[in-house]
């Protein structure tokens, strides 16, 4: 199967971990007719009553309500904790598992170690978010690695979410997501927290390209730091990039510092 299959059936989608981005993932799955129930170290009851989704405070009774799909939405960061507190063997079937964290070959590696054998696997990231996605995902880059697929008919309704709404469906090794994503949304994201930390504000005299780099930080400081730094601490491609930007920075430097003694 590939990512364009036809094959689309509604799926009670079980989600661990319901904050801002699944918030945001559930109101379109729940648009498109498919149940949901979630679970959260926090007490989400009242948003998820709202949505119309179960809320379980105990992780066996959310594992013992026979989803087709359990989706990992927690943060980077406490994913190793959050998994090691799962009873996998409380479930009731063989279920598929997709991680949508926005880093790759760690929860890769993590889920295949803990899984049992008969879990499928789907490694996925939604290249976009509460900000960029709010009025629609079409367009947008939706990465996924069908990691141990059997159950072929539910990873194709899974893909169907995405799809339906218009993703760019990009399949591609978790490798491969860690080494572009380093160079492209870990960049981006570090010059968005370094234009925070400078204070940038509107000025009288602004400029397009000013007014896009005020953008760019007032988007980036709306996720969370615990995000920004799952990006850095669990993608290895990331250092060699954050060691690129400061060189990046002296060679501009040097280059300005050669006029001004020319
Ligand atoms: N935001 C985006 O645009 C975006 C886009 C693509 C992918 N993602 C990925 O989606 C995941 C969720 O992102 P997010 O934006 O919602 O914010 P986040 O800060 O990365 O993660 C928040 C979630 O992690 C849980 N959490 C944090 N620390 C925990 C701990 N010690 N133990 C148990 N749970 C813990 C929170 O649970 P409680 O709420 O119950 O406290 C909440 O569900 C991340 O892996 C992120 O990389 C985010």
């Amino acid at each position: 199967m590939s990512g364009t299959s036809s094959f689309s059936m509604k799926l009670k989608v079980g989600i661990v971990g319901f904050g801002p981005f699944a918030q945001f993932l559930a109101k379109t799955m729940i648009k498109q007719g498919h149940t949901l129930t979630a679970t959260s170290r926090s007490d989400h009851s009242e948003i998820c009553s709202q949505l119309g989704i179960k809320f379980f405070k105990d992780i066996v009774p959310f594992l013992d309500s026979n989803n087709d799909v359990i989706l990992i939405s927690t943060s980077i960061l406490s994913l190793s904790q959050v998994l090691s507190s799962i009873p996998f063997h409380v479930l009731k079937k063989p279920t598929l598992f997709v991680d949508v964290l926005s880093v790759k070959e760690y929860p890769r590696q993590l889920l295949l170690q803990v899984l049992p054998e008969e879990a499928d696997l789907l490694c996925t990231h939604p290249m976009f978010g509460p900000v960029n996605g709010k009025d629609g995902w079409a367009g947008l880059a939706f990465m996924y690695e069908r990691v141990r697929i059997r159950n072929e008919d539910t990873c194709s309704s899974f893909l169907h979410i995405f799809q339906n709404e218009g993703c760019r469906m990009v399949e591609i090794s978790c490798e491969e997501h860690d080494k572009q994503a380093a160079r492209s949304q870990f960049l981006t994201h570090t010059i968005g927290r370094m234009l925070s930390e400078m204070d940038i504000t509107s000025t009288s005299v602004n400029t397009k390209g000013f007014e896009t780099l005020i953008h760019l930080k007032d988007d980036i400081v709306k996720n969370s730091f615990d995000l920004y730094s799952g990006l850095f601490v669990h993608n290895r491609f990331a250092k060699q990039e954050l060691n690129n930007l400061e060189i990046a920075l002296e060679t501009i430097k040097e280059k300005l510092l050669d006029k001004v003694t020319e």
